[in-house]
């Protein structure tokens, strides 16, 4: 999906928002204030500088006594300590400061994106979010630590500067004021235009970014198909693009640089030019005309640099807009769960009340239409039908991953909207059908069921899972590692490590929406009985392909395009005159 390229337009709104990034500094305001004085004093030391070269020069031109121009060489000294010592402590305690910050705005970020509804991710990849959160906060943390300074830095050069030239000779400075506007307006202009492409190049990166990412997580299907040569070429025509673009953009970046030489020292040469004229009248000494040079080029140079500091606070908007747009998303009131207060406990039934939904990525499709059916507590309720006939959507609803667009889902005949979104889930678990598993050991992957459980606990689960006998044959046993993905077990295995998950949490609703690739009989045999030992106590529901599996199921629920055509036990559902129920296992059995 293609992402808008955020406007860095400095604007108000803008330059309001970048100012309730700054609002995270805020705890830390005390020292960043302090980084501030420390910015003015080296800042101003820098100021005084030409001044006292240009006095020390007139001292020298006077043939004033050795005694005064060593005075002035030494205040002159300790100017530069001074200034020296204060730009320590000024990047010093701004960085702290940044770091602080960056660090409550990456935990920020995360917190915020964690518990976003499923909703958000279904329009956003997750290689271009992750990427464009981490580029939009390196560029947070280089606005923070050195481009407001900087900017601060060259107001106070170029306010301070004209002002102290002024003092000077007001001929001269107003003569050099009738060229620098110039000077800057255009190298404003030639700013703009880099930076659009920069904003370009960004983006063309981000781009390949999410095609190695993608490629690299799907690495097995690309080999699988052969597609290498086509992932080379995919992600060559984007690096050739970005290289089109950087090439582009340093062309420009050079004619900006060579322009602004020629623009200051052309400067230069006017203000010298009329510098001498007025050395000639006696209106200016000469200590006054170089400490007038010295100022600008100081001014020259800041100038210079001022776009680029221009560019950067541009870029920092667009991130800032980004993550404020990512902030502003709206997110579940997920609540962390200690104990539940009596009125949350489930006990188990479930009602769907004309329920109907679609996907908020595709609208036109409905997926579910108008179910409405009962499941009873401690029963165990099979769904079946053909593939993408909506059941594992049906138990998606269930743990309100997404909102159904028309009907209820009641729980103990109380509408979820009345449960608080964690209470709800922390009494459900799934077995999904894409079994994700973390990186990590087996001992993690079945504690993230129940995080902070015991060995004891996480071993009796996995018994209860069948998924002790394999566990403990490998030579690590809990500490095996699961590969990425879990993708270093079979996929019988890593069914029932997250059985055994499901059983750690010990939840009032089980959920287990069954792989459609077959295991094999021994392996399916394995994982049957621990299911049929899990669900005493609680209201399960399986998704089943195999139907073997759902014989004593007391109630089948056969789903056909998003509808509830047959249901009720497998003897019941066997005598529907041409049922599809009676159709699907006919072909099953007749195997
Ligand atoms: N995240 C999604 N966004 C948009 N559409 C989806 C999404 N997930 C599923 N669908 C669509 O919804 C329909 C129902 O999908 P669902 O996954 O519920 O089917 P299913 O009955 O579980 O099928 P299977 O037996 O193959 O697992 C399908 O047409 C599918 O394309
Ligand atoms: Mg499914």
């Amino acid at each position: 999906m293609d992402s808008e390229v955020p406007k860095t337009k400095i604007t108000l709104p803008g330059l309001r928002k970048l100012f309730k990034l700054y609002s995270y500094i805020k705890p830390y305001k005390y020292e960043y204030g302090l980084g501030l004085l420390f910015l003015l004093g080296s800042s101003s030391a820098s100021l005084i500088f030409p001044k006292l070269i240009g006095e020390l020069v007139d001292l020298g031109n006077q043939g004033k006594l050795a005694q005064e121009i060593n005075r002035i060489a030494l205040v002159l000294i300790a100017v530069l300590i001074g200034q020296s010592v204060f730009s320590y402590f000024r990047i010093f305690l701004f960085v702290r400061v940044a770091e602080k910050t960056l660090a409550d705005l990456r935990q920020h970020t995360f917190n915020h994106l964690i518990r976003l509804p499923m909703k958000f991710f279904q329009f956003r990849r997750v290689g271009e979010l992750n990427s464009r959160i981490s580029s939009d906060i390196t560029l947070l943390q280089d606005a923070l630590t050195s481009t407001l300074a900087e900017f601060l830095r060259q107001i106070i050069i170029i306010v301070g500067g004209v002002t102290l030239m002024m003092i000077t000779s007001l001929k001269l400075t107003l003569f050099m004021l009738m060229i620098l506007p110039v000077i800057m307006i255009l190298v404003v202009l030639f700013g703009r235009y880099i930076r659009k492409l920069s904003k370009q190049a960004q983006k063309q990166v981000a781009d390949s970014n999410v095609i190695v990412e993608e490629t690299l997580q799907g690495i097995q299907s690309v080999k699988a198909f052969t597609n290498e040569f086509f992932e080379m070429l995919r992600y060559k025509q984007k690096t050739v693009e970005i290289a089109q673009t950087g090439i582009k953009n340093g062309k420009l970046r050079g004619a900006f640089s060579s322009f602004t030489i020629l623009g200051l020292f052309g400067a230069m040469v006017a203000v010298i030019w009329k510098g001498a004229h007025l050395l000639a009248t006696g209106e200016l000494a000469t200590g006054e005309l170089f400490s007038f040079v010295i100022y600008s080029m100081f001014i020259g140079g800041t100038i210079g640099g001022i776009a680029d500091v221009f560019a950067r606070v541009q870029k920092f908007i667009g991130a800032t807009e980004d993550l404020l747009e990512i902030f502003n998303e709206p997110v579940e009131e997920v609540a962390e769960i200690t104990s539940l207060p009596p009125n949350q406990v489930l006990h188990g039934n479930i009602r769907f009340d004309s329920l109907s939904f679609h996907y908020p990525t595709r609208t036109e499709t409905e997926v579910l239409k108008q179910i409405s059916v009962t499941i009873k507590p401690d029963t165990l309720v099979a769904l079946v039908g053909p593939s993408g006939a909506g059941k594992s959507t049906f138990v998606s609803l269930l743990l309100r991953l997404y909102e159904p667009t028309q009907g209820h889902i009641l729980f103990d005949e109380r509408d979820n909207q009345g449960i608080p979104i964690s209470a709800l889930r922390s009494q459900m678990a799934i077995v999904p059908q894409d079994i994700f598993l973390f990186g990590g050991t087996i001992r993690e992957n079945i504690a993230y069921g129940k995080t902070g459980s015991t060995d004891e606990l996480i071993i009796e689960a996995a018994r209860k899972a069948n998924a002790w006998e394999f566990i403990s044959q490998f030579p690590e046993g809990l500490d095996t590692l699961v590969g990425e993905r879990g993708t270093q077990l079979s996929g019988g295995q890593r069914q029932r490590i997250a059985i055994a998950r499901a059983v750690l949490k010990d939840p009032k609703i089980l959920i287990l929406d069954e792989a459609t690739s077959s295991l094999d009989s021994e392996s399916e045999r394995l994982v049957q009985d621990a299911l049929e030992k899990l669900m005493k106590g609680r209201t399960s529901i399986v998704i089943a392909h195999r139907l073997s599996t759902i014989r004593q199921a007391d109630n089948i629920l056969v789903l056909e395009r998003g509808r509830i055509i047959e249901q009720g036990t497998h003897e019941e559902l066997l005598l529907v005159e041409n049922g599809l129920y009676r159709n699907l296992s006919g072909l099953q059995f007749a195997v």
